[in-house]
């Protein structure tokens, strides 16, 4: 099975192959191409809607090209085309399910919608060393934050998410409370490279909580306060102590929730997905608590730990694989924003 994959939910234009075997082998990702919108965006400082839905317009179709001659297959090679149908921006969304439906409809081939965070969370099985179910997964994207029990493809439930902020929106935020440019995770996670974490203490909300939920609107509002008071004296090293502090509060936290996860549940596998699964910080704090309780941490390929189109035709393969029904052939312009 060949299946084509089209990821437009937000600001990265993402396309990729897909094979799939029988059910018991992880499908494997024959070619890849991603366009990101940053540089358009970043004058705005954020993502603008409509100028993403149309460059999605104008970038989808010569990716789809490019994955094609990559693995050098023809459209007519393609058995199923999968789209993500949210959450995302609307009009953003609707690129990509436009192109896979009509796509659907000119080769007579079925599509799929699929949940954007499943994606993500089954992005390490592209990985070298792919998980085993089942695990806990900590989803932590620029919208969600979210510890999950994953016992097979599709059998989720819920441990504890965010009350507020998500992870990333708490990077993006503090980042640019310290006037570092969109996207601010990668830019904060930079700048605490020079910085101390121990200078400023910040809060680690909910972390005593006993629950695996997750809050994150009050550091925020504490890296605001810091950054009023060093005022106009904040020198470069205040900003990058400042950066440190923040990143090491916003790790503890994912650190400690995911261990009371482990514990929990009484599993040693852990997977990490999402835009801020690739901190290193985190990946760090995380490696060394797993080597020394002898548990396994699994991650994406780092290039694919933000949005892509390979994690959208590796979750429509996978549940293909054991809910076959799933294919669709209305050709509905089906999305889910929210
Ligand atoms: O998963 P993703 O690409 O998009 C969403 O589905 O939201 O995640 C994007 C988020 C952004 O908030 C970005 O700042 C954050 O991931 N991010 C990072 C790093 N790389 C991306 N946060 C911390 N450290 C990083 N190295
Ligand atoms: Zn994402």
């Amino acid at each position: 099975m060949l299946v084509l994959g089209i990821e437009s939910s937000c600001d990265e234009t993402g396309v990729a192959l897909v094979r799939a075997e029988g059910p018991a082998a992880p499908p494997r990702l024959l070619a890849h191409a991603l366009h990101s919108q940053i540089d358009m965006h970043q004058a705005y400082g954020g993502v603008v809607p409509e100028l993403a839905s149309r460059d999605h317009i104008r970038r989808v179709l010569p990716l789809t090209r490019q994955v094609l001659a990559q693995a050098g297959c023809g459209l007519e090679d393609i058995d199923t085309i999968a789209y993500t149908r949210g959450p995302g921006l609307a009009g953003a969304l609707l690129v990509g399910a436009g192109l896979a439906c009509a796509l659907g409809a000119a080769l007579d081939r079925p599509v799929v919608g699929v949940h954007h965070l499943e994606g993500h969370l089954l992005s390490p099985f592209l990985s070298a060393d792919p998980p085993e179910f089942p695990f806990v997964a900590l989803l932590v994207s620029g919208g969600h934050t979210q510890l999950m029990r994953v016992e097979d493809v599709g059998r989720y439930e819920l441990l504890g998410e965010t009350i507020d902020d998500a992870a990333g929106e708490a990077f993006d935020k503090s980042a640019k409370l310290l006037g570092l440019g969109y996207p601010g995770g990668p830019a904060l996670a930079r700048l605490a490279e020079f910085g101390d974490p121990d200078v400023f203490t910040l809060p680690r909300p909910l972390l005593h909580s006993g629950t695996l939920d997750f809050s994150f609107a009050g550091l925020k509002t504490a890296v605001w306060t810091q950054v009023r008071k060093l005022g106009d004296r904040v020198c470069e090293q205040d900003r990058a102590h400042l950066a440190a502090s923040t990143q090491a509060a916003i790790v503890d936290v994912l650190v400690k929730k995911s261990l009371a996860a482990l514990k929990q549940t009484g599993l040693s596998r852990l997977v990490v997905a999402g835009g801020v699964g690739a901190n290193r910080r985190l990946r760090a704090m995380l490696d060394a608590q797993a080597q020394r309780r002898g548990w396994r941490v699994h991650y994406p390929e780092l290039h694919l730990c933000t949005d892509n189109g390979a994690m959208i035709a590796l979750a429509a393969a996978m549940r293909l694989q054991r809910e076959p029904q799933r294919a669709r052939r209305d050709y509905a312009f089906d999305i889910a924003p929210r």
